[in-house]
């Protein structure tokens, strides 16, 4: 096992999802821990050929998936959150040109019969007034009705779920919510806008959706739900490349930064069920979650000693919540032991790994990552692992993204 340590690491906003912002169907809605499509390019230029299906375990706003269908390539891309599932799917779908144009018009016709009204249904978000000014929170709640009345509601019609995906982008467009640190916070108070200048707006989106639409996918990928620490139902032996970016034990939950998108497309409904989608996540920690690691039992009795360690490390730190802390990150990576052990079995002689990491730090101890993921792969028998720094994470010294790499020989 070899370490790399670069002496300046840089920021790398290239190698962070701001880079994928202005690329047709990679931008059309952000998830800041999203990565970045140029890092997957130079992944897959590098590792794959034709003929090789790729694995994305963690597919998140499905990066991989889609550059592997840009690229001629098959990919298999698995998320536990049903909202980004649906997304990939409508994101990696090949679009018809014919049909693009019949929901163009379909979406003007639409468009033209929206009636403002107070009384149209809208999502139990927590203190949604933080979210948006009344006056544009009727204007939203009326459009989404006329859009379920004329498409139905989220579903499994791609193209539907196009003009869907624009509602949702106009709702965080219109929104305070601020995308400038790495998870979302707000901006100072909620603004009113026209009905006027949302109507324009939601136009505009709809249009670059719709034209990004367009773009020719060679390849192939396909989204399922699934939980990474299960795999046993795919095929035994059918993936050559494992390309990912699991979460990192940092406390970010996925589930928070995407409530609005999630109320709003009724993937969620209440904040019960966000806390309980958040405990079937690795790394979840959001609500419920955290109340549920009291009760936690290890499902792995042999973790690597650097993780007893850390933990050990973060118990004694002397905070009320050290403990809760140091089973947090004893989760995480119990959590990704049996991941890995589950994927095994997938793999084709020779596969290839690259897991994209972060590290992170609690009360001053730092949770190697990237060391702990090399232990783990060195006990399940993998070979050939080594690591890179890619890039680092923020300002706060000693936070960085990490390529871990291996090989499945067995
Ligand atoms: C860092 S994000 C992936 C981001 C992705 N690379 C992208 O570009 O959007 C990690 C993802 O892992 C998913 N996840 C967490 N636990 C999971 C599990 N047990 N099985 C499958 N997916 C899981 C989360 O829902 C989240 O979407």
């Amino acid at each position: 096992m070899q370490t790399e340590l670069f002496p300046a690491v840089e920021r790398r906003s290239d190698y962070t999802f701001q880079y994928n912002a202005q690329l047709g169907r990679h931008g059309w809605l952000r998830l800041t821990p999203a990565y970045s499509v140029k890092l997957v390019r130079e992944l897959i230029k590098r590792d794959c050929t034709p003929g090789d299906v790729i694995l994305d375990p963690f597919s998140g706003t499905a990066t991989t998936g889609l550059v592997a269908a840009e690229m001629g390539l098959e990919a298999i891309l698995l998320d536990i959150n049903p909202f980004l599932v649906w997304l990939g799917h409508t994101k990696c779908y090949p679009f018809a040109a014919a049909e693009l144009e019949v929901l163009r018009n379909q979406f003007q016709y639409c468009a033209s019969e929206i009636v403002l009204s107070e009384s149209c249904w809208r999502p139990l978000i927590h203190n949604i007034e933080r979210w948006w000014h009344p006056e544009t929170l009727c204007i939203l709640s009326s459009i989404r009705q006329r859009l379920a009345e004329h498409f139905g509601e989220p579903g499994s019609n791609p193209y539907h779920n196009l003009i869907w995906i624009a509602f949702l982008r106009l709702a965080i467009e219109t929104s305070s919510a601020a995308f400038n640190h790495v998870s979302m916070s707000f901006k100072d108070g909620s603004v009113p806008y026209s009905y006027t200048y949302i109507r324009q707006l939601f136009e505009a989106i709809v249009r670059y959706i719709l034209h990004s639409a367009h773009s020719p996918l060679p390849g192939k990928a396909t989204l399922l739900k699934a939980d990474a620490r299960d795999l046993t139902f795919l095929h035994k032996h059918l993936i050559n490349r494992v390309i990912t970016s699991p979460p990192y034990p940092n406390r970010i939950s996925y589930i928070r930064e995407l409530r609005p998108y999630m109320y709003w497309s009724k993937f969620l409904c209440n904040g019960g069920d966000a806390g309980a989608l958040d405990w079937e996540a690795i790394g979840g920690t959001w609500g419920t979650a955290t109340s549920n690691l009291k009760h936690w039992r290890p499902a792995n009795l042999i973790l690597p000693e650097r993780l007893y360690e850390v933990c050990y490390q973060i118990a004694q730190s002397g905070d009320k919540h050290s403990r809760l802390m140091s089973l947090y990150v004893h989760k995480y990576f119990d959590d990704m032991y049996t991941h890995l052990a589950s994927l095994r079995a997938l793999l084709k002689p020779a596969a290839t790994l690259s897991y994209i990491v972060g590290n992170s730090c609690f009360y001053g101890h730092f949770v190697e990552t990237d060391k702990i993921l090399m232990d783990t792969l060195l006990h399940l028998g993998y070979q050939n692992i080594r690591c890179e720094v890619i890039r680092r994470r923020n300002s706060k010294r000693g936070l960085l993204e990490f390529k871990v790499q291996a090989q499945w020989n067995a």
